[in-house]
């Protein structure tokens, strides 16, 4: 499918709960508490109807978050009955890690290729702070994912100005020295705070400078772990014992960003979202609940992709990142 600015759109990322076990920052207001109840949940038989719709259009790619995904009980059997239909290339998962000391096998089992890990500090005191959790359970979930034979397991650092600023380089040399590619991705205004908000905005560029003043970054042009926006660089530096591959997402200021994205997003209340930096939602559960083909549904969000986000222009969505999904 080919949206109206010429964009193939074959990547379909479904968000399966809106709730998590921790709460980032970026991700959710201090004391949030607009869950989703459980019946304006897509259930497992929807989420896999509007797969398969998607499949027939022409999607391909497929990614599952949250939330945290690992904490919808029957997460691996939405899986497992993802992956068995045709049509389904590729399938990722983005989590927290808190869970996958325990699922890790489950879900390497259940046909998961590729992890997204966010990890947004090493230093347990500030992580915590960032996001509530315990690192060391996230440090055994990593390592527990390692000993699957995923295909691949990225970790993903939110750059947050005044915030995490020290932990940059730690968190090169902990990817580096496990083989991981690492990406750097700007703050989005998804939900902001006195805590978090835009003088906290730090952008991949003003990194990207850091680093090449401390080593050597050169593009890997033809690398590309994921179906995401990240550009890839391997960088040199001297502490570091091997070269480290580093993504960089800088949505909110690189050039012509919007202009490769290839994705829709289904929230887990069953809303179609075109673009995460503007408004517009299309009611996929309601249709589904009418007897409606989700294919239909699809081409219609399709057609109604705008050309690019409004972060720039002060959008925020009315809903924080964790209802829509990370
Ligand atoms: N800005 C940038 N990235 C975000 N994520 C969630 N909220 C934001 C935000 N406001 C991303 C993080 C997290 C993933 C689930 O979603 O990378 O790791
Ligand atoms: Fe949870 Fe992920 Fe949001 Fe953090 S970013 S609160 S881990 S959903």
């Amino acid at each position: 499918m080919i949206d109206p600015f010429g964009r193939t759109i074959d990547y379909l990322r479904l968000s399966v709960t809106d709730r998590c076990n921790e709460r980032c920052l970026y991700c959710m207001p201090e004391g949030y508490k607009g869950w989703a109840q459980r019946q304006d949940h897509l259930t497992t038989d929807e989420i896999i109807r509007a797969v398969e719709g998607a499949t027939r259009l022409g999607f391909r790619k497929f990614r599952i978050t949250g939330g945290e995904p690992l904490i919808r009980k029957d997460i691996v059997e939405i899986l497992e009955r993802i992956w068995a239909l045709p049509g389904v290339q590729t399938l990722g998962l983005s989590t927290n890690a808190s869970r996958l000391s325990k699922l890790a096998p489950a879900i390497r089992r259940a046909g998961v290729r590729s992890l997204n890990v966010s990890l947004d500090a090493l230093d347990p005191a500030l992580y915590h702070r960032i996001t509530g959790g315990d690192l060391s359970t996230i440090l055994e979930g990593i390592e527990a994912a390692r000993r699957e034979n995923f295909e691949i397991i990225k970790l993903n650092c939110v750059l947050m100005r005044g915030i995490n600023e020290t932990e940059f380089v730690p968190l090169i040399r902990f990817a580096t020295e496990r083989g991981m590619p690492l990406r750097f991705i700007e703050l989005m205004p998804l939900a902001s705070t006195a805590a978090i908000n835009a003088t906290h905005l730090l952008s991949v560029e003003e990194l990207m400078e850091r680093l090449a003043a401390q080593g050597t970054l050169q593009r890997r042009a033809g690398y590309q772990p994921g179906h995401g926006p990240a550009r890839y660089y391997e960088y040199t530096a001297p502490g570091l014992t091997a070269p480290a591959t580093l993504g960089f997402i800088g949505a909110m200021t690189t050039p012509h960003f919007c202009e490769t994205c290839n994705k829709l997003r289904l929230t887990a209340d069953g809303k179609l979202r075109p673009c995460l930096g503007r408004v517009g939602e299309i009611d996929l559960l309601q249709a589904l609940r009418a007897g409606a083909d989700p294919a239909e549904i699809l081409r219609t969000a399709i057609a109604q992709k705008p050309e690019n986000h409004e972060f720039l222009d002060n959008y925020q969505p009315s809903r924080p990142m964790t209802a829509i999904g990370g």
